[in-house]
């Protein structure tokens, strides 16, 4: 097995992710998180609304509708060849192929001719009201930005806020991406943590450096190895239709670098285009009202479903028997593991239950006394659970417990009164 089907496999068979809808045969593009998933899912998310908007006065929380106007899509430039995937069309069986997929030129499904490369757009649609006609036509969001964009003028009006300032946003965005794939790197549904950060027109430059060194930082915080990103500049020509240019910063996954995070500089693009759209001037006022303009934006962009592959990839490491999860402690679904030494001792396994109990008072734990020890260590390993902790003979006597570290292997003896504040100030080194 590669590391990407060892990882993909992990994934399914600890609850991380599953494919959606699988007992149907499953649904191409989509995918279920698992109880471990989801925690992971959660901690990526709230790090980095920490990071992005609780630790910073300048940034404000938006949670909007998934679904909206679909005037919005019109003016974003999102229902027009911008947001396409160039495809080519087969004659005969009209299934759609990325150009890049294709070794001749004919359909690897029915052997018939292609037609041209042309644009097909992305966009998922949906119908919202009584009648299903063209009136009714609606697109789930195919990025969270536009929300952002759209509410400017109510962050003004309720916060007033100075520029440069930013509104954030965490949620689902839907692509009917033609080729999905390489496990949750590209799906069709997945959720995006994104930043519009309205800034002065000639601080752009200077802004777009911040940024892209703030989310390269944010990515090294998280245990990502510096070796394995990079940035990528996109050239002109590739651009986005509302970029004035882009940097990623590529993660190297298993199949090779590919984008994990998008910084893009997109002018006073989007504002304008709903300023038109909508007939409200989305403007901003210098305090003393003397001076009119329309913001620049810097956008960061980063998938979490993305971001959580990365993670996963980057902490894969077999030693020796066991495999290990070296996720950075406080990404780890679990905290703590707490076993009785034997499953057969009734003083042992109440001990360790009520010791378990006091833990998950203060932390994200688990308690297991299935199997030996060695194996109960190695499922944790797994699953990438930092600390576990072992309630033996000693413990009825000295009231201490053995915690093991995930990444040395190394134990220690701690008193169990002790235990969670000793797991806290861990957490926090
Ligand atoms: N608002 C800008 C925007 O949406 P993007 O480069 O299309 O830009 C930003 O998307 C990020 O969202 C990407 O860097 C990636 O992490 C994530 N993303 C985009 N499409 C995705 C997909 N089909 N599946 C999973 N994640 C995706």
């Amino acid at each position: 097995m590669n590391n990407m089907d060892k990882i993909v496999s992990l994934a399914k068979r600890r609850g991380f992710v599953f494919p959606s809808s699988e007992i149907y045969g499953g649904f191409g593009g989509f995918w279920d998180f698992g109880p471990l998933g989801v925690a992971l899912k959660n901690n990526i998310k709230e790090l980095w609304w920490q990071e992005f908007v609780e630790k910073r006065d300048d940034v404000f929380g938006l949670d909007a509708s998934i679904i909206m106007n679909p005037r919005i899509w019109e003016a974003s430039g999102h229902t027009g060849s911008g947001f396409a995937d160039p495809l080519r069309e087969c004659t005969g069986c009209h299934r759609r192929f990325r150009s890049e997929d294709l070794n001749e030129n004919k359909c690897p499904v029915c052997g018939e001719k292609l037609d041209k490369e042309k644009k097909f757009n992305i966009l998922v649609k949906t119908f919202i009201g009584p009648v299903e006609d063209e009136t009714a036509l609606t697109y789930l969001r195919g990025e969270t930005a536009q929300a952002i964009f759209v509410n400017f003028d109510n962050i003004q009006d309720t916060f007033h806020p100075k520029l440069p300032f930013g509104i954030a946003q965490i949620g689902k965005a839907f692509r009917n991406e033609i080729t999905p794939g390489k496990f949750i790197f590209r799906s069709r549904e997945f959720e995006q943590m994104e930043l519009e950060y309205f800034i002065y027109p000639e601080s752009d430059e200077e802004q777009f450096i911040y940024w892209k060194e703030f989310c390269l930082d944010f990515l090294s915080k998280l245990g990502l190895k510096r070796k394995n990103l990079r940035y990528y500049d996109h050239p002109k020509e590739k651009l986005a239709h509302y970029s004035k240019g882009t940097t990623d910063i590529e993660y190297q996954f298993p199949f090779g670098w590919s984008e994990i995070w998008g910084i893009a500089r997109r002018s006073d693009f989007d504002l304008k285009q709903h300023s038109r759209y909508s007939g409200k001037a989305l403007n901003y006022k210098d305090a003393d009202g003397g001076n009119i303009l329309t913001p620049y934006v810097i956008e960061p962009s980063v998938g979490v479903d993305r971001l959580l592959f990365s993670l996963m990839s980057d902490a894969y490491r077999e030693d020796g028997k066991r495999t290990v999860l070296g996720l950075s402690p406080r990404l780890s679904p679990y905290k703590a593991a707490v076993f009785p030494l034997v499953s057969n001792k009734e003083q042992l396994v109440s001990k360790a239950r009520e010791i378990y109990l006091e833990i998950k008072k203060e932390l994200p734990a688990v308690f297991d006394d299935r199997g030996n020890i060695g194996k109960r260590y190695y499922s944790q390993d797994e699953i990438g659970t930092p600390w576990c902790i072992t309630i033996d003979y000693d413990t009825l006597e000295d009231e201490t417990v053995t915690v093991r570290d995930r990444d040395t292997a190394v134990q220690e003896r701690v008193k169990y009164r002790k235990l969670a504040d000793y797991l806290k100030k861990q957490l926090q080194s």
